[in-house]
Formats: structure tokens, C-alpha cells, sequence
């Protein structure tokens, strides 16, 4: 399978999904074809160019409209035809048409146990409410914010010294193998989405 990573930050989840395939190329079942990003001067993209990939930048800023951008960043990504797109730390909300060409084949990743906690501060709010355990959920992208249908999830304990980076770099360490996981099993086996349930390999 193809995929195309987005990224907006360190890009720690896609450097995950860079070793598994380097370690397995045949067996993990899926290759990627290029890390596409909201902004330049990211780790992030240092990291696929280290792996030798393409990249791209399409940003908000560039563009006249919301809906521009939108469609700057599904046709960059549908150059490289992905058959799954991975939105690993990607911090923007996915558009109509981006969700148009790809919808059922978007697979985010969450640092908090969705549906609690969505959106772009999952770690700070989980840790403001006083929970005593988090995580992290793979789920595909639907046309809400951290809605779609859930495919895996990891339990992270909070710890009483936590604090957001150390917790939120505790979730990663989960989220990093769980979205392997899922991406390779994806990619292997093939799904089925129905309603809000995902079917792996049936
Ligand atoms: C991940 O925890 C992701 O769930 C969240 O931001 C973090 C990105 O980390 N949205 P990285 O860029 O993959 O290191």
C-alpha cells in the first residue's frame, strides 16, 4: 500500500512508521510516498528528507481562502496516489473536498482516549480534569474533529508529577507502536468500515 504522511511537528509518529518499513520493506505491507506538511522548518519534514522522500508544503497562509488551501493540499497529496493517508500530528482540520477524494481511507492519531478529550489540547485537558489514566486512539478521519470511527487505542497511567510534556511524551511512546500496529495491519489485511465500527482483515 501507498501511503502519504502529514505532518506538522516533530514528526516522531512517521519517523515510527520510516523504521518499521526500513525494518521489514516487503513484510510491513505498505511503503510511503511522501510526508506532506501545514508548514515548513519542521522536524518533521527533516526527517523524510533524511529517508529520502518527497515532501510538500501547503500552507493556510498562502492561500486566499480556507477552501483553496484545502484543495492545494488534496491535490498535492493525490499526485502521489496514496491508498491511505496518515494524518500523524498533522494540526489542521481536514476540508470537504480533502475528505471527499480520501474520506475511508484517513487514519489519525489522538494523543487521549477519544471521545474524551478531542481536539488540539487532548494531553492539557486530560491532565486539567484530573483522569487517572489516559491514551491514545487510531481512528479514521470522518467530517467531525477526533470523530471518526476508532481502530485501536492504547492506556497511558497519569502520574501525580506529570506534567503535559511529560505525559504527552509518555502517550507518544504508546502511540508511536500503536499506530504502527494499526497501519501495517491496515495495509496487510485490508478493512471494512461500517457505521462506527472497523472490520481488519474479515
Ligand atoms: C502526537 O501525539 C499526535 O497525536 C499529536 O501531536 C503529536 C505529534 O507528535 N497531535 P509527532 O509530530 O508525531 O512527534
Amino acid at each position: 500500500a501507498r501511503l502519504v504522511v502529514l505532518v506538522s511537528g516533530s514528526g516522531t509518529n512517521l519517523q515510527a512508521l520510516l523504521d518499521a518499513i526500513a525494518d521489514d520493506p516487503h513484510g510491513f505491507g505498505a511503503r510511503i510516498v511522501a510526508v506532506g506538511a501545514d508548514r515548513d522548518g519542521i522536524a518533521g519534514l527533516e526527517r523524510a528528507e533524511r529517508a529520502g522522500l518527497p515532501t510538500f508544503v501547503c500552507r493556510v497562509k498562502d492561500h486566499a481562502t480556507r477552501d483553496e488551501w484545502d484543495h492545494a493540499l488534496t491535490e498535492a497529496t493525490a499526485a502521489y496516489e496514496p491508498d491511505l493517508v496518515v494524518s500523524a500530528g498533522f494540526m489542521k482540520i481536514l476540508g470537504r473536498e480533502f475528505l471527499a477524494r480520501f474520506g475511508g481511507r484517513i487514519v489519525n492519531t489522538h494523543p487521549a482516549l477519544l471521545p474524551s478529550f478531542p481536539g488540539a489540547h487532548g494531553v492539557r485537558d486530560a491532565l486539567a480534569h484530573g483522569v487517572k489514566v489516559t491514551g491514545c486512539t487510531v481512528h479514521f478521519v470522518d467530517d467531525g474533529v477526533d470523530t471518526g470511527p476508532i481502530i485501536a487505542q492504547g492506556v497511558v497511567e497519569v502520574r501525580d508529577e506529570d506534567d503535559e510534556a511529560a505525559l504527552h511524551e509518555r502517550i507518544k511512546e504508546v502511540e508511536r507502536s500503536l499506530l504502527v500496529e494499526v497501519v501495517g495491519r491496515l495495509a496487510r489485511h485490508g478493512y471494512r468500515i461500517e457505521g462506527r465500527k472497523v472490520h481488519v482483515g474479515e
